[in-house]
């Protein structure tokens, strides 16, 4: 997709917030810090449209940026970021919930996960209630650069095995080389396309 237009509609707290148009939407979720603005900036080649930051907690408000009047992502805060209150958690998640269950927009969730690490608890919590509620949903494996190639294919297996996920939604992706970009594309073309 060739990008003519990139802005931030809004930095939402409330659903009273959320654009009010049909726009598809697609949402990205993951742990603090796992790389979800810098995948909205990579994909769009824009460094810095979506803040990113190497102290974790960056984004706290959900981030609705527009492409080319067409469709919308939505950078939410991350979540497990243990600086974060309990309270702040609560909201967090009451926030999350209401956007995921009743938002029409939405077309798929990309949850982001380390590639270097095992699924968290959180990513496992996460991707079973994503299940549960039977939402689209796109596994990406981000900073896949930082990976020895003996490592990458061992953290797309283990990956798979711990979630039982089908390979075909686990997306490996790098911001730093562009691992992944045609195939994320491919995927919101197809997801935003549909209804
Ligand atoms: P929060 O807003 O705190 O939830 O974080 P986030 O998920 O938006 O992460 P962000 O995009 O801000 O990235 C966090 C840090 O990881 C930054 O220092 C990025 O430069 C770095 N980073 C993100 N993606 C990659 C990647 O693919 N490769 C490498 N090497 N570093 C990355
Ligand atoms: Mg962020």
């Amino acid at each position: 997709m060739k990008i003519n237009k990139a802005e931030i509609i809004i930095s939402a707290v409330s659903e009273a917030q959320y654009p009010k148009d049909a726009l598809p939407e697609i949402v990205l979720l993951g742990r603090s810090n796992v790389g979800k603005s810098s995948l909205i900036n990579t994909l769009i080649n824009r460094q810095h449209l979506a803040r990113t930051s190497s102290r974790p907690g960056k984004t706290q408000t959900m981030n609705f940026y527009q492409i080319n009047d067409q469709f919308r992502f939505v950078d939410m805060p991350g979540y497990g970021y243990a600086k974060v209150s309990r309270k702040e958690q609560e909201k967090w998640g009451e926030m999350i919930e209401n956007y995921l269950l009743n938002r029409d927009n939405l077309r798929i969730v990309f949850l982001l996960v380390d590639s270097r690490h095992e699924p968290t608890e959180d990513d496992k919590l996460m991707y079973n209630w994503l299940k549960y509620y039977h939402l689209p949903t796109q596994i990406i494996l981000t900073k896949f650069d930082k990976l020895s190639a003996s490592r990458k294919k061992r953290a797309i297996k283990q990956l798979i095995n711990i979630l039982s996920i089908e390979p075909k939604y686990v997306l490996p992706f790098s911001s730093v080389t562009k691992d992944g970009f045609d195939a994320c594309w491919q995927i919101i073309q197809d997801s935003i396309s549909h209804e």
